[in-house]
């Protein structure tokens, strides 16, 4: 049981003039230039239907980077055979043959493939250098070595034996195959979703985003680098719709691991639950899912710390984080010290092309996204009980460009105060400091979600208060900070409410649902 430590990677800056600037830069143009042809994977080959789309970066939606091949039903029947094949010989791999893979594919992606994973993700998810960093390369590391470290804190977990009997607990895989589906605004969370199954010795059925094509290709290669044997993870593209339905429909099914859409995953709940009967096991569900994550203030707190934790915790990769803030109730005795901060803070963003380390914020995702962010800032500007001040302007030529935008609503029930439009959009509702208590309710109520929030206070008694009027309001809860950037090993990140099964991405918890223990008691 004496693994290596798991330490978090270190973030490298990229400062002008680094070398590991210039590598990067110069991965980004090279792989910007490829013409990638990006297949599906199923039992280790690579799958071509030559039914593709175009991987097109969201900053320059004209120009095609590649493409990526999509699946008919017969591959998703075909991911799902090779994964059982693989299924037997995969769980009898010892855990530390496993531990050694994913601990190996930390160090591969540390060295050799950091350049290659943040420049997928900058081009094909529109991220800066530093948001790269921090989820392709550093995030996608500590999942690895934490979790490693995590599923031998679960096999540590043995009960109690006596003299003549032995008590001990087998941690198995579950009895079939898991299928992930994974966002594309966290190259790390792609990664983690088919890879904390795996580790415990389950085979898998990934379907990546679509948008997340080019940084899901380079982890499967880290993955097979690093000794993964074909058919553990296996990799389909295409119609999502097709692709549930034929995976729900396989009596196999025993785990959904998913990051997405609430709507989608209720779905897929409904989905299980009307074929129960044809599971062989209760299928394990994890999900992860929208949010509309909050910034309360107290008029005990201080303006510009309040105004950074705004401008980062909502415009930070567009706001396309699912730990973004996207709803701020401001005492109106602080207001105009932290508006006066907060537009001259996002007037200084720079926007543009993730190449240019300049930009701060670049595009969002693809167009559907852009037209409802943008079509949600245009009914704010021709309303009346709403202000706009700062940002409002949006430009779809080249790539799907939004500005940082923060909107005043008269109303805590405001269409942008309550609906999650994942982009750089801040509404913030300003309270009379006395309803404080009043506007904590307003806080808990005015949605369904429960994923991240953050109260700012200095004084003990209203973070007390504050803490507990909103103890379901938020799985991931920040007192006196921004609620993005939760880092593997030191916060566990999970929604609460309709944000999630709240089973803690990096964590012993998580890792446990894959698993389906025997008790063994043996006498001698
Ligand atoms: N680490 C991310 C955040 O908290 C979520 O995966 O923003």
């Amino acid at each position: 049981f004496n693994v290596p430590k798991a330490v978090n990677e270190p973030v490298k800056e990229y400062a002008p003039g680094s070398p590991e600037r210039e590598q990067l830069l110069a991965t980004y143009k090279e792989m910007f230039n490829s013409n990638i042809d990006v297949p599906m994977h199923i039992n280790g080959e690579e799958v071509r239907t030559g039914n593709t789309k175009n991987i097109t970066p969201p900053h320059d939606h004209q120009h095609v980077v590649g493409q990526y091949h999509t699946a008919d039903k017969t591959h998703v029947d075909s991911a799902i055979s090779t994964a059982l094949a693989a299924r037997q010989a995969w769980s009898r791999v010892s855990w530390t043959e496993r531990a050694t893979i994913f601990l190996k594919a930390a160090e591969l992606l540390a060295g050799p493939y950091r350049a290659r994973m943040n420049a997928a993700t900058m081009i094909g998810q529109s991220k800066n250098v530093h948001q790269a960093e921090i989820d392709a390369a550093c995030e996608t590391i500590d999942f690895l070595r934490f979790n490693v470290q995590y599923m031998i804190d679960i096999f540590k977990d043995q009960p109690a034996s006596s003299p003549g009997i032995w008590n001990r607990v087998e941690y198995r895989p579950l009895e079939g195959f898991v299928y992930a589906i994974s966002p594309f605004n966290f190259t790390a969370i792609a990664a983690n979703l088919p890879a904390s199954a795996a580790m415990m010795g389950n085979v898998v059925v990934w379907k990546p985003s679509d948008h997340q094509a080019y940084s899901a290709q380079v982890i499967v290669d880290l993955f097979k680098e690093a000794g993964l044997p074909d058919g553990v993870i296996n990799v389909v593209y295409g119609d999502p719709v097709m692709i549930s339905d034929t995976v729900l429909a396989s009596r196999d099914f025993s785990g959904l691991h998913f990051t997405g859409s609430t709507h989608v995953f209720k779905n897929l709940w409904q989905q299980i639950g009307n074929n129960i009967h044809n599971y062989k096991t209760y299928p394990r569900i994890v999900g992860e899912t929208g949010g509309k994550d909050f910034i309360w203030v107290h008029n005990s707190s201080n303006p510009i710390q309040v105004a950074t934790a705004i401008v980062r915790g909502t415009f930070e990769y567009q706001g396309q984080k699912c730990s973004a803030a996207s709803r701020s109730y401001i005492p109106a005795s602080l207001w105009e010290e932290v508006k006066k901060h907060v537009i001259a803070q996002t007037k200084d963003i720079k926007m543009g092309s993730p190449e240019d380390t300049n930009n701060f914020v670049n595009a969002v995702i693809h167009e559907a996204s852009f037209d409802k962010i943008a079509s949600f800032i245009d009914a704010a500007k021709t309303d009346a009980d709403v202000e706009i001040i700062v940002g409002g302007n949006h430009d779809k030529s080249i790539g799907y460009f939004i500005e940082p935008t923060v909107i005043v609503a008269k109303s805590p029930t405001y269409a942008t105060m309550t609906t999650e439009l994942f982009g750089p959009v801040m509404t913030v509702f300003v309270y009379e400091d006395a309803a404080w208590e009043a506007s904590l309710k307003l806080v808990d109520e005015s949605t369904e979600y429960g994923l991240t929030g953050a109260i700012f206070s200095n004084d003990r008694y209203i973070v007390e208060k504050a803490s507990e009027a909103l103890e379901n309001a938020a799985g991931n809860f920040y007192i006196n900070d921004k609620p993005t950037g939760a880092v593997v090993g030191q916060q566990p990140f999970g929604g609460a409410r309709a944000s999630g099964t709240n089973d803690k991405a990096g964590s012993a918890q998580n890792l446990l649902r894959w698993t389906s223990a025997r008790l063994i008691k043996e006498t001698f």
